[in-house]
């Protein structure tokens, strides 16, 4: 039998998930160089090849399914936390020298999980995209932080124009951002209220005790902020995102499942691992599990 000859094509980046953030990064990174974007199914691949609105523009990404799959120098995971496992199969499929998630919450552990001797790494972003119809709209430049060793990954962003870098200290920044959104969006999903509201009465008294809960956990995992600088830092994110809908928010209002497991869930495991109770974080968790549960019925 002849040898199969028709190699996958390689790809120096490529992005598993088509979703807001993945749909925005990808359009942003073809105009300036070779770019794949991994869709959920085949079908789903095919829509996104006809053209979807990105912004004000048509993008018409590569986009393929997980049963063509083309090769990969670097892998970006951005799909909700509840699919990242499914997703870092994905991009283990890829044969990638690093894979790297750009996801809220901590996923790491599962990325590794799957990826075995693949290096992984997770970094955060604050670029912000949201769904709107069948297409994306961007929601406010940010800036992009990526794990050491993902150097070749913020080279391509920045060539982008994406504001990226390597963070030699990314799991604190990574712990800070879990506070910003531990704090922010439970409460802004259970009270149906923007950002900036969280810092109002009624939501004011319970802002205030999952700050004090969730800091010393945090700082006890390597947060760099002392407890007064991560006081202002949640009250200065709350104030400039002010009339922001969190994504918590939207996924209740839009009858979706939250990432509230890797968000709360995973400081709650960091918690108990330290054998540390938080009533508060506990009981926020529980009413946003029941939200989601009366949503989806
Ligand atoms: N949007 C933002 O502004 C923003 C900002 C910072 C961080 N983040 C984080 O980035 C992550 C993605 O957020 P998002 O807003 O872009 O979510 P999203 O719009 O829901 O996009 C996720 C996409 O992943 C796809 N997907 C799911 N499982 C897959 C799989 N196994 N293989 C390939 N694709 C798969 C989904 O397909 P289906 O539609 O078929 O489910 C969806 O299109 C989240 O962790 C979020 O917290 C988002």
């Amino acid at each position: 039998m002849l040898p199969d000859t028709k190699a996958a094509p390689r790809y120096p980046l490529v992005i598993v998930g088509a979703g807001a953030l993945g749909l925005n990064f990808a359009a942003r990174l073809a105009a300036v160089g070779p770019v794949a974007l991994i869709a959920r199914s085949e079908a789903r691949a095919a829509e996104l090849r006809a053209g979807v609105q990105v912004g004000d523009a048509i993008f018409r990404p590569q986009a393929f399914g997980p049963d063509s799959l083309p090769a990969a120098d670097w892998v970006i995971v951005l799909v909700k936390t509840y699919d990242t496992a499914a997703a870092a199969h994905t991009a283990l499929a890829l044969r990638p020298r690093g894979v790297v998630s750009l996801q809220n919450g901590l996923v790491d552990d599962v990325l590794r999980g799957v990826c075995g001797s693949v290096p992984v790494g997770q970094g955060i972003t604050t670029e912000g995209a949201f769904r709107d119809g069948a297409g994306v709209q961007p929601a406010g430049a940010g800036e992009t932080l990526l794990p050491p060793g993902f150097e070749a990954v913020a080279a391509r962003l920045q060539e982008a124009a994406i504001a990226a870098r390597v963070e030699p200290q990314i799991a604190a920044a990574r712990l800070a951002k879990l506070l910003m959104n531990v704090v922010i969006n439970p409460l802004a999903a259970i009270f149906r209220v923007p950002n900036g509201a969280v810092l109002e009465p009624p939501q004011r008294p319970l802002f205030d005790a999952l700050l004090a809960e969730a800091w010393p956990v945090l700082r006890a995992e390597g947060l760099a902020l002392d407890e007064a600088a991560a006081r202002e830092r949640v009250i200065a994110v709350a104030r400039a995102t002010g009339a922001n809908r969190a994504s918590m928010l939207q996924d209740v209002l839009a009858g979706r499942r939250t990432e509230i497991d890797a968000i709360t869930g995973s400081l709650l495991a960091l918690a108990e691992r330290q054998g540390t109770e938080l009533p508060t974080h506990r009981a926020v968790f529980a009413l946003v599990r029941v939200i989601e549960a009366a949503g989806r019925a």
